[in-house]
C-alpha cells in the first residue's frame, strides 16, 4: 500500500469512529443530567428517590443531621438541598429558579416521620415566592402539595428572606 492510500484508509477511519460517536451522544443524551420535574409531586418524589437521590446532596450550610428544629416539622431534623439552592446560599442572592430543598422530619427517638420539600419554580406561584411545597408521609405517599395554605402562612413570616427560615438567603 503506497503512504497516500494508508493515509486515506486512516482519516476515513477515523472520520468513521467520530461519526458514531457523535450519533451515540445524539441518542443518549449525558447520563448526569436528568431534567427537572414540573409542579408534580409524584414526579417530584421519582425524581428526589430515584433520579437524582437527595440522600447524596450536601446539607443545609453550617448544620449538621439530626439538628435541633421546632413546630411543626419535628424535634430532630436533617435538611439537603441541591446544588442550584446550595449556590444561592452561598451566594446570598436570593433562591434561584429550580431550587430544592429537602427536609427530613424525625421523632425525639430517631424515628423518621414526614419529609417536607420547598422546589421554586419561575412562574408557579409569584404572589408567595414561586415555591411549590410538599409534605411527603414516611413511605412517600403525597399528604400535602402545591400552593398549600398553612406552609405558606407561616413561611411567610419569613417574606423577605425568600420563605426560608433555616437561615440568611440574602
Ligand atoms: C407553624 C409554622 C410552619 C409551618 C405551618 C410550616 N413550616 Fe416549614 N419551617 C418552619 C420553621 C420554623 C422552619 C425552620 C426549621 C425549624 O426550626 O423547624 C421551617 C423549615 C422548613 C424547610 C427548610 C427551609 C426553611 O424554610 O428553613 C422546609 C423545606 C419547610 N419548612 C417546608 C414546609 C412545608 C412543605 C410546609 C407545609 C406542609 C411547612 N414547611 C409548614 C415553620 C413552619
Amino acid at each position: 500500500m503506497n503512504n497516500l492510500l494508508k493515509a486515506v484508509v486512516v482519516a476515513m477511519f477515523v472520520i468513521c469512529v467520530a461519526a458514531s460517536a457523535y450519533a451515540i451522544h445524539e441518542i443518549i443524551p449525558s447520563e448526569t443530567f436528568v431534567p427537572l420535574p414540573g409542579a408534580d409531586a409524584e414526579k417530584l418524589n421519582e425524581y428526589l428517590v430515584l433520579y437524582n437521590p437527595y440522600k447524596g446532596w450536601s446539607l443545609w450550610p453550617g448544620k449538621k443531621k439530626l439538628y435541633r428544629g421546632t413546630e411543626p416539622h419535628g424535634v430532630l431534623l436533617t435538611t439537603f438541598v441541591n446544588d442550584i439552592a446550595l449556590r444561592s446560599i452561598k451566594k446570598k442572592t436570593g433562591m434561584k429558579y429550580g431550587s430544592i430543598i429537602v427536609k427530613e422530619n424525625y421523632t425525639p427517638d430517631k424515628k423518621f416521620i414526614a419529609l417536607t420539600v420547598m422546589y421554586k419554580i419561575q412562574g408557579y406561584n409569584p404572589e408567595a415566592g414561586d415555591w411549590f411545597w410538599v409534605r411527603y408521609a414516611r413511605d412517600g405517599t403525597v399528604q400535602a402539595a402545591g400552593k398549600v395554605k398553612s406552609c405558606i402562612d407561616c413561611h411567610s413570616k419569613r417574606k423577605d428572606n425568600d420563605y426560608i427560615f433555616s437561615g440568611p438567603v440574602k
